[in-house]
């Protein structure tokens, strides 16, 4: 929660549980005290499970259908009216929600469309109208209870029925706005919100929709100082107020991993939590849909996530008739027999302590173990962990803990052998006993013995936005950037180079439509243009020269981008070598 005028050191003080977390404008005088260590069981949480629901869901269309169709307020009252989950069974839900491993539940208690899928006293536009005829979050309450599963409720700000709320859409040419009053919208909002608080006790409000309001702050932060005193253990996301830095107990990326974790205006980590979709279109159930995440990729999803210091909030869309479709329930059960061998990585973890690895893999941290989650098994069969000062007192597999690795010292690095075979080809956990806490020094790409700079995909930053498509995969022997096809995505490295002179850039690559799409690479801003051309194979990358850049000595950056994607694909990135010029 922002306090407008004290600093990102205040905000700091909340993250730590401190009193000043529930400071409203007034300032921490007035502020009713929370527990101290009312964000420690989310922090720790890292994995939740959203729900989008609601009478959207009968069209099949994701929950922005009645935008997308641009459906009359009549027309889809059909739904409001007609919406029937028979087959809605809270325990089983709350039953999957435990296999999955999730340590919380968010579900939309409203959405952009405006319906309450709760009974509500401040409307009728709610599940009480419906054929259904029956309150869903109380049931679903107390079946998380049972299974003892925090959860929380999304509520929209944003609001395509209720005729107070403003402004309107282009295409909401049946409400009109004659006599609606905002304010009015918010008082609604403030007694639903209060309703949810008092009726269901949820352990976390998450706002959305906040966009066409989020510069007026002051009634936003009246209503986050309500609900915190009427609940001190409470969190709030960042999206009642705004989307950056410094609001609400935490940040919300959507379908992006911030590149290098969340920070606050100063420089502090910040409490964060990425939401994803296992699909690639929509939130609210897609009849249309045929693209989703595999689970290695939506575990090594989680792990990213998690290395960096934040939680995956990972979505489904129950079907309308209350069921959750296979698609979603299967990858929830394997990333769940993943955790329960891997857990001990990821829950109660903090970030990685290595800026980056030097082969495709993450760390997590819990005192003085580290775990290694490899993702693509090295050639040679040992991983190297850069700069770790402190001395290893045993390493083994997660998958076999009474069986030790070997490991070394080779100068300021550990090595560990690993056996012949990854027992988990998504993420095999190797767990690190340290003697001490950890100290590590900070990791340079500098020149290879000659001259050479070497810059593979798994030591870059993935910068990206909302949409995020690219990931790194492990091929046969090689890791690659792959499924690359939105523009947004790229990676981006720092290195260093000794002395001055002139570089051949040379890009590996595996290209299935060769010659067909376009790319950069941008070194300190110099743009050298190419266009793909064919590799042996989409799994086998060939090299290909794309010009010369002169480079002064000290520190660069460079940065691959793709201008032109073809048939979805642009290229299986693997590495960008400069090579001194002769
Ligand atoms: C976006 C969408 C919304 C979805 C939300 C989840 O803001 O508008 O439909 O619920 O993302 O983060």
């Amino acid at each position: 929660m922002r306090i407008p005028g004290v600093s990102a050191a205040v905000t700091l003080l909340a993250l730590a549980g401190a009193a000043a977390a529930a400071a409203g404008p007034a300032g921490p005088a007035q502020a009713p005290s929370p527990a101290p260590d009312r964000l420690q069981w989310f922090r720790e949480a890292k994995f939740g499970l959203f729900i989008h629901w609601g009478v959207y869901s009968m069209i099949g269309r994701e929950e922005w259908a009645r935008q997308l169709l641009q459906i009359p307020l009549e027309d889809y009252r059909y739904y409001a009216d007609n919406f029937n989950p028979v087959d809605f069974d809270p325990d089983a839900w709350a039953a999957l929600a435990k296999e999955a491993g999730v340590k919380y539940v968010v579900i939309t208690s409203k959405h952009h469309d405006g319906f309450s899928i709760f009974d509500s006293a401040y409307t009728d536009y709610d599940i009480m109208r419906s054929k259904y005829g029956r309150d869903i979050l109380g049931p679903l309450s107390a079946s998380m209870k049972k299974a003892g599963i925090p959860l929380g409720f999304y509520y929209s700000i944003m609001d395509w029925h209720h005729p107070d709320y403003l402004p309107r859409r282009a295409w909401e040419t049946d409400r009109t706005t004659k006599g609606a009053d905002f304010g009015r919208y918010m008082d609604f909002a403030e007694n639903q919100l209060k309703e949810l608080v008092a009726k269901y006790d949820p352990a976390v409000l998450w706002f959305d929709g906040e966009w066409e309001h989020s510069n007026e702050e002051q009634r936003a932060f009246a209503i986050g100082k309500m609900l915190m005193a009427m609940k001190p253990t409470l969190l709030i996301n960042d999206r009642l107020y705004k989307r950056e830095p410094g609001y609400g107990d935490f940040g919300t990326p959507e379908n992006f991993v911030p590149a290098t974790g969340v920070r606050n205006p100063d420089g502090s980590p910040r409490l964060w939590e990425a939401c994803y979709t296992m699909n690639w279109n929509g939130w609210g159930y897609n009849r249309y849909e045929t693209e989703f995440h595999s689970s290695p990729q939506l575990i090594r999803q989680l792990v990213e996530i998690v290395s960096k210091g934040g939680n995956l909030l990972l979505n489904v869309g129950p079907r309308p008739d209350g069921r959750i479709q296979d698609d979603f329930a299967a990858r929830l059960r394997e990333i769940g027999a993943w955790l329960k061998t891997n857990g001990e990585a990821v829950y109660g973890t903090t970030a990685s302590v290595f800026e980056r690895l030097p082969f495709f893999g993450r760390c997590t941290v819990k005192g003085r173990t580290l775990y290694i989650h490899v993702m693509g098994w090295p050639a040679d069969k040992t991983i190297r962990l850069p700069g770790l000062e402190t001395e290893v007192k045993k390493a083994y597999l997660l998958t076999g803990p009474g069986r030790p690795l070997t490991f070394r010292r080779a100068g300021k690095d550990v090595v560990v052998t690993l056996p012949e075979r990854a027992p988990d080809p998504a993420a095999t956990v190797v767990a690190v006993e340290l003697q001490g806490a950890p100290v590590v020094e900070p990791y340079m790409i500098v020149p290879e013995k000659d001259g050479r700079v070497e810059l593979p995909v798994y030591l870059a930053d993935l910068r990206s936005e909302m949409g995020q498509r690219a990931y790194l995969d492990h091929f046969y022997r090689t890791t690659m950037l792959t499924n690359w096809q939105n523009v947004n995505d790229y990676p981006e490295w720092t290195f260093t180079t000794d002395k001055a002179g002139a570089y051949e850039v040379r890009v590996s690559y595996a290209s299935m439509w060769g010659g067909q799409a376009g790319y950069e690479v941008e070194v300190d801003g110099l743009k050298l243009a190419a266009r793909t051309e064919p590799s042996p194979s989409v799994y086998s990358p060939g090299t290909f020269p794309v010009g010369q850049v002169a480079l002064g000595a000290g520190e660069h950056r460079l940065r691959v981008r793709i201008t032109c994607v073809a048939n979805n694909h642009a290229m299986n990135l693997e590495k960008v070598v400069l090579v001194p010029a002769k």
